[in-house]
């Protein structure tokens, strides 16, 4: 059998000499008698070289006729050259057709819409962008499980069927589930509750849902939702943990995917330069910077993405928003002690116009408390039976947060739409393909 090699390998130099590769027909042109094909196996794009003198007429007639994404074998020696992307290219010796594609590519290298590219989306899966943003997207995750596995955090995974709302009633997705009716979930972070009493601080990768009912940019249905709770934590060090975990990843992305960073205009230096800690205002201060800014704000109430996008423009790093009000949060945000109408709250938020990127905080351990601010927002105990019942059995300080993958890549990508940081999207207007 032939070994094949990856592209990949033959960019990081250790392929020198002939080589077989296999791949699909990324792009073609020809000029005086030599055909350019880029060649496209997953690890890479590569150029090749066909000379019309080195093959049969025939074989470089077919070649000349074959349409993009249909699959070669290509049998060549690796030749340094500066010209070419990546600093070398594979002159040709022997092309074997294995898959001809019978009939034109729907995407051409010409303007698209967004609605058609969402439309084909299972095919412009293949845009070199599309590559970039999927590495980037396994590289934050995998960065984010090594830092949590290295500071003691166990991988914990909560239900996606549930039967009572996290972050409130309105962006519930509702499900039939036999004869009666269940949801999917906002956020692993209820039962997260449960699980810090049995093998303490946790985190998860897993997909939050939100029926949300607007158009926005920045909101999907479906997203993959990075959270960790852990037992013995307060407000001040869940918010070092998360610019901890944050400072890392983004170091991560800029020693490992410079090339993709600056394809989407990010200059890696600028991530390694984000270190904490984080500047942190309360919600007071950022109302009161809002109002100077000429922008009213209804002191109680969430603060709008108009508002965070003022915000975010007078910062350099990313920076926190703490203290919110009571009204602004879910029922199990902890009240600050000192201050019963704000809560022990934390909104991580990103520079440069983007916004929120993680919601987290301390929550309430106390049984009489959180009753009282169940019944405060008015939400039936009976629903939250379990989750009371924790308050009985050695409830201790805790805290924990979310961190929302595809905002994170909106802004490290400065993507206008969160719908390119996720290769599938889910929104309101969206489920096909
Ligand atoms: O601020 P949120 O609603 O907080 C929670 O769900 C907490 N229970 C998390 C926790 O403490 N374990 O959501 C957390 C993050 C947001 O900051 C945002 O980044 C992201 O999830 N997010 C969304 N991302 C994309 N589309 C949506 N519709 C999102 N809603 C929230
Ligand atoms: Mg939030």
């Amino acid at each position: 059998m032939v070994k094949f090699t990856d592209i990949s390998e033959i960019f990081a130099g250790k392929e020198k000499r002939a080589v077989h590769i296999h791949g699909w027909l990324h792009h073609k042109r020809s000029s005086g008698g030599v055909q350019f094909l880029l060649i496209r196996d997953g690890t890479g794009i590569i150029q090749t070289t066909l000379k019309k003198d080195d093959v049969h007429e025939e074989a470089y007639q077919q070649i000349d006729r074959l349409p993009v994404e249909s699959t070669v074998e290509i049998e060549g020696t690796v030749q340094e050259d500066e010209r070419a992307p990546g600093g070398c290219e594979l002159s040709i010796h022997d092309i074997r057709i294995l898959h001809e594609v019978k009939e034109e590519f729907p995407i051409a290298k010409k303007y698209h819409g967004p609605e058609f590219l969402m439309d084909h989306r299972h095919l412009w899966l293949r845009n070199e962008k599309m590559q970039a943003m999927l590495k980037i997207r396994s590289k934050i995750l995998e960065s984010s499980r090594e830092w949590f596995l290295s500071h003691g955090y166990i991988e914990f995974q909560s239900p996606v069927i549930i039967t009572a709302a996290v972050e409130g009633g309105s962006t519930l997705f509702e499900l039939k589930y036999f004869n009666r009716k269940a949801y999917l979930t906002q956020s692993w972070q209820l039962h997260a509750e449960a699980a810090i009493a049995s093998v303490g601080k946790i985190f998860t990768i897993a997909p939050s849902f939100r029926a949300e009912k607007s158009r926005t940019r920045r909101h999907l249905t479906e997203y993959w939702h990075i959270e960790a709770e852990e037992p013995w934590c307060d407000l001040q060090k869940t918010m070092k943990v998360q610019e901890e975990l944050v400072t890392h990843v983004l170091h991560e992305l800029a020693k490992d995917l410079p090339r993709e960073m600056e394809m989407f205009g990010r200059d890696p230096k600028d991530l390694l330069k984000i270190k904490p800690s984080f500047p942190r205002i309360t919600y007071d201060q950022a109302a009161e910077m809002l109002r100077k800014e000429g922008v009213s704000v209804a002191w109680g109430e969430d603060l709008t993405w108009e508002q965070q996008k003022v915000l975010s423009f007078k910062f350099q790093t990313p920076f926190f928003i703490t203290h919110f009000p009571k009204s602004a949060k879910a029922f199990y945000h902890k009240p600050d002690p000192e201050r019963s109408d704000v809560t022990l709250s934390d909104d991580l938020q990103a520079p440069e116009g983007y916004g929120e990127l993680i919601g987290g905080g301390q929550r309430i351990h106390d049984l009489d408390e959180l009753l009282e601010r169940i019944k405060e927002e008015e939400l039936d105990a009976k629903n939250y039976r379990w989750y009371i019942e924790l308050r009985k059995f050695g409830p201790v300080p805790h805290a924990g947060f979310g961190l929302g993958l595809e905002r994170l890549i909106m802004w490290v990508c400065k993507l206008d739409h969160i719908r390119d940081a996720i290769p599938f999207p889910r929104t309101l207007t969206r489920i096909y393909p």
